[in-house]
């Protein structure tokens, strides 16, 4: 697994970050500085690698969902710089540097954020195939007005004592939401079948699930160090948690139990589905 994964970063982390670098501003306003600040901070990549390897899996090529894949790029770091604001979760550090408010002030990071989001959006309509701009927007629009309602709900459920279902409920919105968007617009834009497609999007949802899963497992239990942001964060805020709900031990079985579906659901694609199936199991298994 850790071997396929090292491929897949050495491959397209460079392809990802050189479209970036092409499809960010250049110019040298606090605006443009704070948007280049969070983009390059080192993030994993996940989605936008995701998107690739699902376009790759389906029959596509990487020309076909780069630009695509960094725009899911611009609005997953987006959502971090917002989720960051001391309105939310108040956090100082991300990507191990200060976060995008601590060096160029709220307002501006709240900018960055809108200007983002708008990007990713422009970028979408100039660069991805005609035929297919419709289905792309739809689809990432409809995943980050989920990603929105999820985190109000996050943020309305601290210091609450709430069921399974809800909490299950927001990780779908808030986490998964971007992650099935990622898998199901690589497929789309490597014209995969309605089958390719529905399987991509399962797949995608458990493992989005097991990787907010992860994620909270690891504000739990790792260092400011490795994971490069606060830990100890979501006790502090009294989040709803997978940890706090079911105790770290319970945490880990279920992200378990999300990754063997995940799995289960891309056993539809054979040998070919190598790569998602490292994904999901980095998902699970990563340190940061
Ligand atoms: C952090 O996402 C926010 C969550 C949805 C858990 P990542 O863990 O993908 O953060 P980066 O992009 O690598 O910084
Ligand atoms: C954030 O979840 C999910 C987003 C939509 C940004 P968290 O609040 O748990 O993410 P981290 O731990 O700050 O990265
Ligand atoms: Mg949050
Ligand atoms: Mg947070
Ligand atoms: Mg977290």
């Amino acid at each position: 697994m850790a071997d396929i994964i090292d491929e897949l970063l050495k491959r397209s982390v460079p392809l990802i970050d050189r479209e970036l670098k092409r499809l960010l501003p250049k110019d040298n306003s606090s605006l443009s500085r704070a948007m280049r600040y969070s983009i390059f901070a080192g993030g994993k990549r996940f989605r936008p690698i995701l998107a690739i390897e699902s376009a790759l899996c389906c029959g596509g090529e990487i020309k076909d969902v780069i630009s695509a894949a960094c725009a899911i790029e611009m609005i997953h770091t987006f959502t971090l710089i917002h989720d960051d604001l001391p309105a939310m979760d108040d956090s100082d550090l991300r990507r191990g540097r200060p976060t995008c408010h601590k060096v160029f002030g709220e307002d501006i990071a709240v900018l960055a954020g809108d200007a983002l989001n708008t990007l990713a959006f422009f970028v979408i309509a100039q660069n991805v195939k005609t035929a297919k701009v419709a289905n792309v927007t739809a689809d990432l629009s409809a995943a980050l007005l989920k990603v929105v309602y999820g985190q109000v709900m996050d943020l309305e459920a601290e210091g609450k004592k709430i069921s399974f279902k809800k909490l299950e409920n927001i990780h779908l919105h808030k986490t998964s939401a971007l992650i099935e968007a990622s898998a199901k617009i690589g497929a789309v834009l490597a014209n995969a079948g309605d089958r390719q497609v529905k399987a991509m999007t399962q797949y995608a949802r458990h493992m989005g699930l097991a990787f907010q899963i992860a994620d909270d497992i690891l504000d739990a239990v790792s260092s400011v160090k490795a994971l490069g942001k606060p830990a100890r964060a979501d006790e502090k805020l009294k989040k709803a948690t997978y940890p706090a709900v079911l105790g770290v031990p319970g945490a880990e079985k279920l992200a378990h139990d999300h990754l063997k579906k995940a799995i289960a659901e891309i056993a539809f694609f054979g040998k070919r589905g190598e790569s998602l199936k490292a994904l999901a199991e980095f998902a699970v298994r990563r340190r940061s």
